[in-house]
């Protein structure tokens, strides 16, 4: 019997809890939310679905109710509150950093052997903050930034080749936030092949610009963050966990000494599976990409700094 447990039955959340349950990740999801109703409308609505879709998955909604979520293999917290236009990922630290902080121990206190993907924003500073709150070993917390991002970079790839992003490969590493995502753009392939092949210097640049703002792109046309692909995102992070894929995929994860870096959650490759963290993925990066690696960490480090001054680690 497997069983995920999404906190936060907004947008995202109710995205990666549907997206869960179609795909039959799990044999039970639950969905709690703060909102009287909210998780268990969503969770009905979903089931409802289940005989149009055909899964077997059982979803469940509940209002703050951590006794229900029991025994979780792996929990995603989407909790907080998402950035309107204008607004960055950092600026949500202020309410985030306390609803995280409670979440992730309620959590615990009903799962302490569950793996942790965390959604919310600033993403990389809430990965860091349950790291730090939650005392446990580091390859059982993971951002899903990374798959985010990757994703976004596929898709901004395959339109400029014309192509299928299934037929895309490619990473993007470092922040998950507007100038601190690292497009890994040397490495990117279409059908093994170098995308610098296909397309200019000009168009990856542009491929790299739209990928970093991703996000910021559709805040401003949906007037709220996005959903789908975050959602999608978080659920496929969950699904290499419990199916023990072991994808290569690009994680917020606890650093100590690769790339660097020490005392700090950022998106490097990681392999994904039953433990969470199997591995972390050391590539070569060149000068240009460590430079910007360095300065991706700095910035990350200033959102961090804020929670010791918020008191909250
Ligand atoms: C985004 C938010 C979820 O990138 O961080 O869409």
């Amino acid at each position: 019997m497997s069983k995920v447990t999404v906190v936060g039955a907004g947008n995202v959340g109710a995205t990666c809890a549907n997206v869960l349950a179609f795909n039959e990740v799990a044999d039970e999801v639950v969905m709690l939310d703060v909102k009287e109703g909210v998780s268990e409308g969503k969770a009905m609505d979903m089931m409802q679905t289940a005989q149009l879709l055909g899964f077997d998955t059982t979803v469940v909604g509940c209002t703050n109710d951590y006794a229900k979520t029991a025994n979780s293999d792996v929990v995603v917290i989407t909790s907080g509150i998402p950035r309107k236009p204008g607004m960055t990922r950092e600026e949500l630290i202020g309410v985030n950093a306390g609803i995280v902080k409670s979440v992730a121990g309620n959590i615990l206190k009903y799962s302490p052997d569950a793996i942790i993907v965390v959604i919310s924003n600033p993403m990389d500073t809430m990965t860091y903050l349950s790291l730090k709150s939650l005392g446990l070993p580091k390859n059982k917390i993971i951002g899903m930034g990374g798959a985010l991002d990757s994703s976004r970079f596929k898709y901004f790839l395959s339109q400029a080749l014309g192509c299928n992003a299934n037929e895309v490969e490619g990473m993007v590493i470092g922040g998950h936030g507007d100038t601190t995502m690292i497009p890994l753009a040397r490495f990117a392939t279409y059908k093994g092949l170098p995308v610098s092949n296909f397309l200019s210097k000009e168009q990856i640049d542009e491929v790299v610009k739209s990928t970093m703002v991703g996000g910021a792109t559709l805040t401003g046309l949906l007037g709220t963050s996005a959903w789908y692909a975050p959602g999608a995102a978080g659920a496929y992070v969950v699904e290499s966990i419990i199916k023990n894929q072991k994808k290569m995929i690009p994680s917020c994860v606890a650093l100590e000494g690769e790339y660097g870096q020490s005392d700090i959650c950022i998106g490097v490759p990681a392999i994904i599976g039953r433990n969470g963290v199997e591995k972390i993925v050391e590539i070569e990066l060149n000068a240009e990409e460590k430079e910007l690696f360095e300065k991706s960490a700095a910035a990350v480090r200033k959102t961090n700094d804020v929670l010791a001054e918020m008191n909250a680690i």
